[in-house]
């Protein structure tokens, strides 16, 4: 029998149930393998006792279309960086990655399949120099990793995104309002950027392109006659005015290293109340919503299409690679390129153009 260790790291995403399905089903089809989940990501594996499940065709069945992972995420600590508490009540991280590197060989695990963004798939290149057989299939709704077109989640986050513009639109007409949606993204704009499109705003902001509040003022002085008209501002929450910084907290979680973002949609409502501007406005965060639920069908596909690829590398012994998705084809490419060069929105793009051309206003 062989054993293919499965781990969904980093924050989740509509999708990868779906991917952990496909990644059992079509090793079903071989003989001799046994698919095993890793609880939230290795913590599964470096916690005692060890936290893990076996997923055979009866554990994943139907689970493409649920949000979520079956199998738990944590977008703490890790391997390398696992948080210990002194005895003064301070932390400190150890690495903890050679043990668990054991402690995989003696459960008997002959590949490991990891599931997660830019963060995870560090920690699946550190594993890979380190020796484990391992693979990467990339996750993230913020569309950020280079390697692949998409990755799955994106499009159900934007299509969420969309659904609350549409909403927005609505009551902003009522009211004669300026409604600022607040997106997820960290520091791309690909979310807020087709939702804008998608969804008809005014004004969208993007960390690829600071603003200048005046020019957005401006935009939206244009949508108002006598007092009458409306506008939606979709905001991304990495976006940064002109020569100023982002709005972002550190976290006091254990183990949390990320900057939180987030409350750019407020900052931008008061900046354009002190810059003059007359119009009600209000401000809506859509935060998690956007990674919760059922992912959309191009995600359940695109999903699926990683989790048969990803086991088929297993079996052609690709390790150190990630799964992409080129157009028309799912191919493999080194993890170490993945990791090396983010996706951001292309200023001179033709999605931007096509934006511009419609008439949506960036602020610059
Ligand atoms: O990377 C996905 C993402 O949802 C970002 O868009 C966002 O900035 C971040 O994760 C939020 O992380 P958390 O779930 O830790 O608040």
């Amino acid at each position: 029998m062989k054993r293919v260790l499965v781990a969904t790291g980093g924050g989740d995403c509509p999708g990868l149930n779906a991917v952990i399905r496909a990644i059992v089903k079509r090793a079903a089809q071989e003989r001799d393998w046994e698919i095993i989940g890793s609880i939230q990501s290795f913590d599964g594996i470096l916690r005692e006792p060890t936290e893990i499940r076996v997923l055979d065709e009866r554990a994943v069945a139907g689970i493409h279309v649920q949000g979520g992972t079956i199998i738990g995420t944590t977008n703490k600590g890790g391997p390398f960086a696992w948080p210990v508490k002194n005895k003064d009540g301070s932390w400190t991280s150890v690495d903890r990655s050679d043990e668990m590197i054991r402690k995989l060989q003696y459960l008997g695990i002959d590949a490991v399949i990891s599931i997660g963004g830019d963060g995870s798939q560090k920690i699946s290149q550190d594993l890979f120099e380190k020796g484990l057989n391992i693979i990467g299939v990339p996750k993230t709704i913020d569309n950020d990793l280079s390697a692949t077109d998409f990755t799955f989640g994106f499009q159900t986050a934007v299509q969420i995104a969309t659904e609350a513009v549409d909403k927005l639109v609505t009551t902003a007409a009522s009211h004669n309002r300026v409604l600022i949606l607040e997106v997820m993204g960290r520091y791309a704009g690909w979310i807020a950027l087709h939702a804008a499109i998608a969804g008809g705003a005014e004004v969208c902001l993007i960390p690829e392109i600071p603003y200048d509040t005046q020019k957005v003022l401006a935009k939206l002085n244009s949508r108002y006659d006598k007092g009458k008209g409306n506008a939606i501002v979709v905001i991304a929450e990495g976006a940064v005015p002109v020569g100023g910084s982002l709005t972002s907290e550190q976290s006091d979680e254990v183990g949390y290293n990320n900057l939180r973002l987030g409350g750019v949609a407020h900052k931008l409502m008061h900046d354009l109340k002190n810059a003059g501007f007359e119009a009600d406005m209000r401000e809506t965060v859509l935060g998690h919503l956007q990674r919760g639920g059922s992912p959309i069908a191009y995600d359940r596909i695109l999903a699926t299409q990683f989790g048969v690829k990803a086991f088929e590398m297993v079996l052609e012994g690709k390790f150190g690679e990630m799964v992409a998705y080129r157009h028309p084809d799912i191919i493999s490419v080194p993890l170490i390129d993945a990791i090396n060069k983010p996706n951001f929105v292309d200023p001179t793009s033709d999605l931007l153009k096509t934006a511009r051309g419609i008439g949506i206003s960036f602020g610059d």
